[in-house]
């Protein structure tokens, strides 16, 4: 493998929806929780558009049973846009949710094995090219987004890239941490990586959080990859194989990452966007400060 193949460009990104979402239960029991809304977008588009604004022309979504209603948040709802044009409302807000024909591909994890498993499972897609990940439950929020700023440090360094942050020691045995090397700005070189460590064993305090960009050998190291921590396929393990073999690197992102996938994270991803928006943050400002007394 020579050096250039680590830097073609990264036009595919990879959705893994397959995951059953038990810590929102019971609103997840008919509901993908990627379609929950952080006021009134559902987390898979506030993916999407970092997505695209990254570059990425082809979306590819893992989804299981259940999950079609992500799909279908990304079609031409006919009846919808007849009846608001109709009623002389702008199309506008629906927008984003329009994906070019043909560039919407879905493939099926028929059991939530893993992460590293529903990975696998987008591999005829992908094919032999450098592709990006999103964890559509990690709400990444900033200017440039963060799959933007991983692609411009990418197109320097190429190779395989994990976005980070830091976080209290005693967080780190929920999440994949880094063995850190040299850092140069908000790029560190990846020394090595462990799926969910004690916290007293973790080699640092840098965690992954939801978005890779991933050089396509990761799919044949996915094949044979066993059972890691949670007795889960774990996209971890099979990015620490890389190491050594090919460029790896971390971006620290500059602004804000809200951990959707837990409640609390959910609340204060929806407070800090309410606040955050012209149309809506002074009318919610007010209302918190009552709230709080
Ligand atoms: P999580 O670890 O958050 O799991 O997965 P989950 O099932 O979504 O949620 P909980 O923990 O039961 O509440 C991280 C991401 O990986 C996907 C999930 O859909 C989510 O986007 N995933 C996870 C899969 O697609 N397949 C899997 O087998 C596991």
């Amino acid at each position: 493998m020579s050096e250039p193949n680590f830097r073609k460009p990264v036009r595919k990104a990879v959705f893994p929806v397959a995951g059953l979402g038990t810590r929102f239960l019971p609103a997840t029991k008919a509901i993908p929780k990627e379609l929950l809304p952080v006021v009134d977008r559902p987390l898979i588009q506030y993916a999407v558009d970092e997505a695209r604004e990254a570059g990425i022309e082809e979306f590819v979504f893992v989804t299981g049973r259940g999950k079609t209603a992500i799909v279908e948040h990304f079609d031409t709802a006919y009846e919808l846009e007849a009846t608001m044009t109709g009623r002389g409302k702008s199309l506008d807000v629906l927008d984003p949710t329009r994906i070019e024909p043909g560039n919407l591909v879905t493939v099926r994890q028929q059991v939530p094995l893993g992460l590293g498993h529903a990975v696998w499972c987008a591999r005829a897609v992908v094919g032999n090219e450098p592709f990006a990940i999103f964890l559509p439950d990690e709400l990444m929020y900033g200017s440039p987004g963060c799959m933007a700023q991983m692609i411009e440090a990418y197109n320097e360094v190429g190779g395989n890239f994990v976005s980070v942050l830091e976080v209290p020691m005693e967080e780190v045995s929920s999440y994949g941490v880094i063995a850190p090397g040299e850092s140069k700005g908000s790029l560190t070189e990846v020394k090595g990586l462990v799926e969910k460590p004690k916290a007293a064993e973790a080699p640092s305090n840098k965690i992954v959080s939801g978005r890779y960009i991933l050089q396509p050998e990761i799919m044949d190291l996915l094949a044979s990859q066993g059972k890691g921590a949670g007795g889960e396929i774990q996209l971890t393990d099979s990015m620490a194989k890389l190491i050594g073999q090919q460029p790896f690197h971390a971006v620290t992102f500059n602004g804000r990452r809200f951990d959707c996938g837990s409640k609390v994270g959910f609340v204060e991803a929806t407070l800090a966007i309410a606040l955050d928006r012209d149309d809506m943050g002074g009318e919610v400002r007010e209302m918190a400060k009552k709230m709080l007394g």
